[in-house]
């Protein structure tokens, strides 16, 4: 028999999986045409896996640090960045640069973030995976949606790291799509406990919940907005059911106008209305070719080792083609593992985001393209992070102003 509260009786919900809006979709727009996201600030290294941040630790590779990370999330506010998202991890990638060997958990540092900005959204992620119930994220969620007076959302992560899921009891990942499957109930679930007034049952294949709610309820209305950034066709359509904002990395401007089309269609296949992000490593410089040549730096510098841990322990990711890579291979000589040095170079530095690299003139341009192409917001990972807030509040986004693309 399920306790019941105040003697009410707990309702049962029938709805297990997505699409799924209770009380409406959120807007996925802030107000800017093309929205800025920072990135990574949160982890050893951020997205690059280079000994070039060797060269100057504290600037490269330990920004993640409490005492300058505070700084660059308020710098980052400064500027007019709409949000940050970290790179949520449980295990780094070691090597010798020690690559995201440490960060800040996700959660708690977004409702410390919440505390030293006025404006600027904190998003914070879940491994729905990783032996989490429901009831956690909804309560997790709601506690830093109040303490930040409605600037929080959720980066909703399958996670992919057979290390990880080791780490969390798992000896073998879920299957792939199998994990997506659970994901679409996890959220669903969560998504029933920020709205209904009542305790309710769910009984679910994979989440059960008994007499669960959660008050207060979230002030942003209808609720906390969702991120995903799965790249394989069950995670582009778990996002297209569940997520406002769509985040997606491709290696051209076509196959962004590509994928941007496909996922607005699946969207409105369920009456939702998303938002096409991508994620950026950009080197910056006055010229084309200073910023090529720190980028030629960066990547003859490239700490395999630490890159090749992270591509092995993601090597399940077979389902999509940038995290596919089923044919790497450890023990290779190939210093590239076998997946040609392109590819590696791509995961290494900026893990799979496209690589913006060039002047000032030639960045912002390549932004008005992708934003042609569909894309409406940018999440950016920085090799050089307070040089890069710098560049782009002094560079890029007087550009992007002239061009109408940041009010
Ligand atoms: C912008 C961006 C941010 C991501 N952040 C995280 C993260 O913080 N933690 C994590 O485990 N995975 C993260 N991922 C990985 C994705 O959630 C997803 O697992 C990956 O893109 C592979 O897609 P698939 O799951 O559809 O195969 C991120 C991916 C992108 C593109």
């Amino acid at each position: 028999m399920v306790t019941t509260r105040f003697g009410t009786r707990p309702r049962r919900v029938e709805q297990l999986n997505g699409p799924f809006e209770p009380h409406g979709q959120p807007d996925p727009h802030l107000g800017q045409p093309l929205q800025v996201g920072l990135f990574a600030w949160n982890i050893q290294g951020g997205t690059t896996s280079s000994k070039a941040v060797l060269a100057d630790p504290d600037r490269y590779q330990n920004y993640w640090k409490w005492p300058l990370a505070s700084h660059l999330i308020t710098e980052a506010e400064r500027i007019g960045f709409d949000y940050q998202v970290p790179f949520a991890r449980w295990i780094g990638q070691g090597g010798e640069t020690s690559w995201n060997e440490s960060s800040l958990e996700s959660l708690t540092a977004a409702a410390a973030a919440a505390t030293i900005t006025t404006r600027m959204l904190q998003f914070s992620t879940a491994h729905s995976n990783y032996n989490f119930h429901p009831l956690h994220f909804a309560k997790f969620g709601v506690t830093i949606d109040h303490i930040s007076g409605g600037r929080w959302g959720l980066n909703m992560v399958t996670g992919y790291s057979a290390k990880e899921y080791a780490a969390f009891g798992h000896v073998e990942p879920p299957e792939h799509d199998e994990s997506y499957r659970r994901a679409d109930e996890f959220f669903t679930l969560v998504k029933h406990l920020w709205a209904s007034e009542d305790p309710i049952i769910f009984e679910g294949e994979y989440y059960q919940c008994y007499g669960g709610y959660v008050n207060p309820k979230p002030t942003r209305k209808p609720r906390p907005l969702l991120m995903q950034a799965g790249q394989s066709e069950i995670g582009i359509d778990f996002a297209c059911r569940h997520a406002e904002w769509i985040f997606q990395v491709q290696p051209t401007i076509e196959e962004y106008r590509n994928v941007a089309e496909r996922i607005h269609n699946k969207a409105a296949s369920y009456n939702r209305k998303v938002l096409v992000s991508t994620q950026l490593w950009p080197i910056i410089d006055k010229t084309d070719s200073a910023a090529q040549a720190t980028a030629d730096w960066i990547a003859e510098e490239v700490d395999h080792m630490a890159a090749m841990n992270f591509m092995e322990s993601a090597k399940r990711q077979h389902t999509s083609s940038t995290f596919g890579w089923d044919e790497l291979d450890q023990k290779s000589s190939d210093p590239f593992g076998g997946i040609g040095k392109e590819r590696f170079l791509s995961m290494a530095l900026g893990i799979g985001g496209y690589h913006l690299v060039g002047s000032y003139d030639t960045v912002a341009e390549t932004l008005r393209e992708l934003h042609e192409a569909g894309i409406e917001s940018a999440v950016i990972s920085f090799f050089d992070p307070f040089k890069g807030l710098q560049q782009i509040e002094e560079e890029i986004f007087p550009r992007l102003k002239k061009m109408g693309l940041r009010r």
